[in-house]
């Protein structure tokens, strides 16, 4: 098989224009970042190219706009403090993808940026077009996709465009994400223990049918849980809940007997009548008609951190609760704080991913030691599926 080009550190780059797909999806709220962590990471590469007398346009998403231009989702707020933490002319293009771009980035001096406003509010983006590819490709002389955390998606910054640039690398964190996460997948140690939280189980049903396959647990968290409950036919009351579910969790319990792994779901939970509420802590089986459930519960917490005491591999990926409010985030914590615990003492092998997951983590303010911690959801899970990601795809 061949292999992903790496960004060879060496080379030279002074005067060439470079396209630099990151993610710079973070969390907003009110037009304010509530997570710093994708730009942190992103900042020591994209000095490194100022340094180094290259002009570079970076590229990046934030949320789904769905290819309409939506001030809540501006990138302003990103392009502010890069702004601060750069030491160079950056300038923020809000305009089309045209030539006067094309312009732009022709007139960019050695070491200056140049950022895109958010990237889909260009259905193009998303529709993966040629031709919007194509306009994106001439901007640089070298293409380079430092987005791991995007690289499941089949979309123009990341995958179409490289048709249209000579030469296309994948950036340093990207390699770090794959070389971090292959060493788990070779090093693992049975027992293996997926946890899987986060609020839809439709989008993860094909990553929990394989994961089934190599894991003796499964424990699933988060609001995708409800679904597991109503299937019961436990009441769940106002909570987040997919419809059409069950089907899809008729065949998770059938795979999971064929592979003999264990599928754990919460027994008692918090609640609160509102998502800005205080907790009330019940049995999974006494959730009242007006109830959110909104974090798993003491005795569950208890479970979750036997089972993770008795494995020697942890895989998480989504929150257990919705941390945003504190009263739900202990769930969450407790786990994050056993993992860490274990990995530290017990030499346990750990890798957690998600972008909700790390800004949870974020929000604890816990100091964690863990094997890996990548900034990668849904790309985390389908590398871990072994599926060969179309981002990654057209970096060999
Ligand atoms: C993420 O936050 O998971 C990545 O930025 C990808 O975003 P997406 O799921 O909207 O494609
Ligand atoms: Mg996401």
């Amino acid at each position: 098989m061949s292999r992903i080009k790496y960004f060879p550190q060496n080379l030279n780059i002074k005067g060439r224009r470079i396209v630099l797909r990151v993610d710079l999806n973070v969390p907003l709220k009110n037009k304010k970042i509530q997570d710093f962590t994708r730009i942190s990471l992103v900042l020591p590469f994209l000095k490194n190219l100022i340094k180094k007398k290259s002009k570079i346009i970076v590229i990046t998403h934030l949320g789904r706009p769905g290819g309409i231009r939506d001030s809540c989702l501006s990138l302003l707020p990103v392009y502010k403090y890069l702004k601060e933490q750069l030491n160079t002319n950056i300038y923020f293009y809000t305009g089309k993808i045209n030539d006067e771009i094309k312009i732009k980035s022709l007139h960019l001096k050695e070491g200056e940026v140049l950022l895109i406003e958010n990237i889909r509010f260009f259905k193009e983006e998303t529709e993966n077009d040629e031709n919007f590819s194509k306009k994106l490709g001439e901007l640089g002389d070298i293409y380079i996709n430092d987005a791991f955390s995007c690289s499941h998606r089949r979309q123009a910054s990341i995958h179409s465009i490289t048709k249209f640039v000579k030469e296309i690398y994948a950036g340093p964190l990207l390699k770090k994400e794959i070389k971090a996460i292959d060493s788990v997948v070779k090093n693992k140690k049975d027992p293996v223990t997926c946890i899987i939280g986060g609020s839809k189980i439709s989008t993860k049903i094909s990553v929990i049918s394989n994961l089934i396959k190599s894991a003796s647990n499964i424990i699933i968290v988060g609001a995708m849980a409800n679904n597991f409950l109503a299937y019961n036919n436990y009441e769940v009351g106002k909570s987040l809940i997919e419809k059409n579910s069950n089907d899809i969790i008729k065949k998770i319990l059938a795979v999971a007997e064929k592979y003999k792994c264990k599928i754990i779901i919460p027994n008692d939970c918090l609640v609160s009548k509102s998502f800005e509420g205080k907790a009330i802590s019940r049995d999974t089986k006494s959730i009242e008609k007006d109830d959110i459930i909104l974090d798993i519960g003491p005795k569950t917490i208890k479970i979750i951190e036997d089972i993770i005491d008795n494995s020697n591999t942890i895989m998480w990926n989504g929150p257990a609760g919705y941390f945003e409010n504190k009263n739900f985030a202990l769930g969450t914590n407790s786990i994050a704080q056993k993992i860490s615990e274990n990995t530290d003492k017990k030499s346990l092998i750990s890798v957690l991913g998600g972008g909700d997951t790390v800004s949870a983590i974020n929000k604890s303010g816990l100091k964690l030691s863990l094997t890996h911690l990548s900034t990668a959801g849904g790309a985390f899970l389908e590398y871990l599926e072994g599926k060969d990601l179309p981002g990654l795809r057209v970096l060999k």
